[in-house]
This record gives structure tokens, C-alpha cells and sequence, in this order.
């Protein structure tokens, strides 16, 4: 569209996520262009070379850069603290991927830096832009649930490949929960709208016998507000899957293994989202004679070409971070909110390791 600001922006990571990111900026009127730096060089020149964009040799070259307004922050978890704050003190905007970082103090440095520096800090939950979970999020807010009371998620999915290092090591990826389920917990606590209070999670000795951190939990947390959520996770038992997750995953993990629900109860009504079998549905409680009722409202599904927007929406996230950056205004996602569900992320895993509820106000 002509009028629109257009501002340059630079990819910091340049992994599997750094180019899914760059495929959407690249299409993007609002990207005038984008330098990508990497540590491995070999990464940063594969980018150079098949999308013919900007390389920095050292990340200073990122950030003494006036032309740089955003950056991108793609690199494995360990490096998010040191990228994010480097990036907020030389005045750049940051988006950030999920999760903020390895430990709560990193963390916690990160929503400082950008407190101090009055900076622009985004965390990158995507699912917040999903139009299966904003569908929920809408429902909420009409009223059409009433006040949630509770969620369930069941998560199954298949094995990270066995080289993918930095994900299973703790100290590199920070734990499971992180770096997988802050995604599922992040929407239950958007959905809610509220502070959770106490969190309890449980393991099974691994299946996978190389993951340093947990494959599996069983994890419920309670909200001030009263409500209660639990979320069931195993990796491992879905048919083995070696695609890119972030590309055309739907398609080809429905009906091997994989599973993907929420069932969301209000005091007016329910919802229930099913990545694998695309549907979402809404029912309405009510009473007769006989006692309660339910009816159906809403049954809806969804073509298989609009997976990426009903799933993980980073398309849409990365553009209207760059539109939110170019125009001036605030980040979608309070960098204190992000911060939350990273503290409830390192409360569950406390929880496992400890075998005890932990109250999140232990954390801060
Ligand atoms: N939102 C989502 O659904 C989603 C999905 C996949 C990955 N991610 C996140 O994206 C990030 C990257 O994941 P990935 O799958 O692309 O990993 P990857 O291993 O494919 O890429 C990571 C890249 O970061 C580079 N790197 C590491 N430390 C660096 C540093 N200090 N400076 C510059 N570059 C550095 C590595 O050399 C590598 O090229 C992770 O934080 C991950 O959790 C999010």
C-alpha cells in the first residue's frame, strides 16, 4: 500500500525459524531490507546466497547500524538475553522468540532492559495471532462462555530429530516446558485474563532415553480468580515425523499419533479447539425440567491451505510487529505478560523436579 512506512530490520539466528521469518519479511512492503547475522557463518552465508539479502560480520555491525530499527531474535534459547539487551541498549526494537530465556533472572533482564531503555520487546507466542485460538479468545470476551472456569490441553506429538542438540540439553534450551509448552500454558493464561497462583507438575521417568530434559508431564495450575487448568503433554508415542514443524505439519501428522485439544468450560458455556481434526467448536449450557442442558452453537473447520493462519501464525505476528515498529506503537504482548508465562514455565519444572506444588510468587 503506498504511504506505508517502510523501516530495516535484521534477523539475529539465522536457524530453521530466522528463515520462516525472513520468507514473510522478504514479502513485505513494509521491509525496505534485511541484514542477517549469525555466529555460524556457514548458516549466515546459506541465507545470503538463497535470499540474497544483507549480511553483518559481527553483531556490533547490527547494532551500530541507524538504519536498523528491528531486530529479530532467532538464535537458540541460550543466546536470547544476550541478543535481546545488546539490541534494546543500541535503541532497536526487538522481537524476541519464545522462550524469552534459559532462567528466570535472563528473563527478567530482558522486560528490565526494555523497561530502562523505554524499548519495544515482543515475545514471540504466535498463537496469540491464531485464528483458531483468537476465535476462542473472541468467544471470551463476548461473554459467550461466561467466566472460564476450566481448561484442559492434551498434547502429543512426535521427537525432535536426536541432533537437534540445544533443545534437549537443559542448560541450552532451558527445559521442555520453555521451549515447547509455554505456548500452551501463554493461552490459557490469555485466554483467563488472570494471575496464576500455584502450579504442580508430574513426570514419568523419560521415553526418548537421550532427551535431557522431561518428554512427558502431567501439569495443573490454579489462577487467583479460581479457575484451574491442566495440560497433559507426551512426546515420542506419534508415528516419527522429520519436516520442517513450522511448514506443512497439520496435513502430515493428522492420524499418526498426534494430538492437539483444548475443552474449555465457562459457566454459560464450552469450546473446543482440534488442531488435527481442524475443527472448533462452541456449545451453550442451559436448564429445563430435566435439569442442564447443552446445545450446539457452532461446529466450524477449516481448509488445509490455511493451516499456517489457524496454527502457528508467525506470518502475521512478524508483520504486524514490523507495522507496530514502523508506526510507532506498542508491542501486542506487554513484555511483563511474557514475562508471566516464562515464570510459570520455570515454576512447573520446580514443581517436577521438587515433587510439590509451587506457588509462582516462590519465583519472583
Ligand atoms: N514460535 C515457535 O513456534 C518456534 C518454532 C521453532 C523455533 N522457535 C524458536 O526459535 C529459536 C530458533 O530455533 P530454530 O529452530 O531456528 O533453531 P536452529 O538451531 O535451527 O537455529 C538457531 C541459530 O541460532 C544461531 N545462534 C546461536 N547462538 C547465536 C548467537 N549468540 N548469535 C548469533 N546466532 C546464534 C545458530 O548458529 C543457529 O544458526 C529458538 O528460540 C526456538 O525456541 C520458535
Amino acid at each position: 500500500m503506498s504511504g506505508e512506512k517502510a523501516i530495516e530490520v535484521a534477523i539475529l539466528g539465522c536457524g530453521k525459524m530466522g528463515q520462516n521469518i525472513l520468507r514473510t519479511l522478504q514479502n513485505s512492503s513494509r521491509v525496505r531490507a534485511i541484514t542477517v547475522f549469525d555466529r555460524n557463518l556457514e548458516h549466515m552465508e546459506e541465507l545470503k546466497a538463497t535470499f540474497g539479502v544483507k549480511s553483518a560480520p559481527a553483531l556490533e555491525d547490527v547494532l551500530q547500524d541507524p538504519a536498523i530499527k528491528l531486530v529479530f531474535v532467532t538464535a537458540s534459547n541460550n543466546a536470547h538475553r544476550e541478543l535481546t539487551v545488546a539490541a534494546l541498549e543500541a535503541g532497536k526494537a526487538v522481537m524476541c522468540e519464545k522462550p524469552m530465556a534459559t532462567t528466570i533472572p535472563d528473563a527478567q533482564a530482558m522486560v528490565e532492559a526494555a523497561e530502562r531503555t523505554n524499548g519495544f520487546l515482543q515475545i514471540g507466542f504466535e498463537l496469540r495471532y491464531s485464528h483458531l485460538y483468537t476465535t476462542v479468545k473472541d468467544w471470551i470476551a463476548r461473554g459467550l462462555l461466561g467466566r472460564v472456569l476450566n481448561t484442559q490441553c492434551t498434547y502429543c506429538s512426535s521427537a525432535w530429530g536426536r541432533h537437534d542438540v540445544w533443545r534437549v540439553a537443559s542448560k541450552t534450551s532451558g527445559g521442555m516446558f520453555g521451549e515447547k509448552l509455554s505456548h500452551y500454558v501463554d493461552l490459557v493464561r490469555w485466554w483467563i485474563g488472570d494471575e496464576v497462583e500455584e502450579v504442580y507438575a508430574t513426570c514419568a521417568p523419560n521415553v526418548i532415553p537421550y532427551y535431557e530434559v522431561h518428554d512427558n508431564y502431567h501439569c495443573s495450575y490454579r489462577f487467583k480468580n479460581g479457575a484451574v487448568s491442566h495440560l497433559t503433554f507426551m512426546m515420542g508415542p506419534a508415528a516419527s515425523f522429520k519436516g520442517d514443524p513450522l511448514q506443512n505439519a497439520v496435513s502430515q501428522q493428522t492420524g499418526d499419533g498426534h494430538v492437539l485439544r483444548y475443552m474449555i468450560y465457562g459457566e454459560k458455556g464450552a469450546a473446543e479447539t482440534d488442531v488435527f481434526q481442524r475443527t472448533i467448536k462452541r456449545w451453550e449450557f442451559g436448564e429445563d425440567d430435566y435439569g442442564q442442558t447443552s446445545k450446539w452453537i457452532q461446529n466450524e473447520t477449516w481448509d488445509p491451505e490455511n493451516d499456517f493462519a489457524y496454527f502457528h501464525n508467525t506470518h502475521d505476528q512478524a508483520l504486524d510487529i514490523v507495522r507496530r515498529v514502523a508506526e510507532g506503537e506498542c508491542p501486542s504482548i506487554n513484555p511483563r505478560d511474557a514475562l508471566e508465562t516464562t515464570q510459570l514455565c520455570f515454576a512447573a519444572e520446580l514443581s517436577a523436579a521438587e515433587k510439590r506444588p509451587v506457588r509462582l510468587d516462590e519465583l519472583k
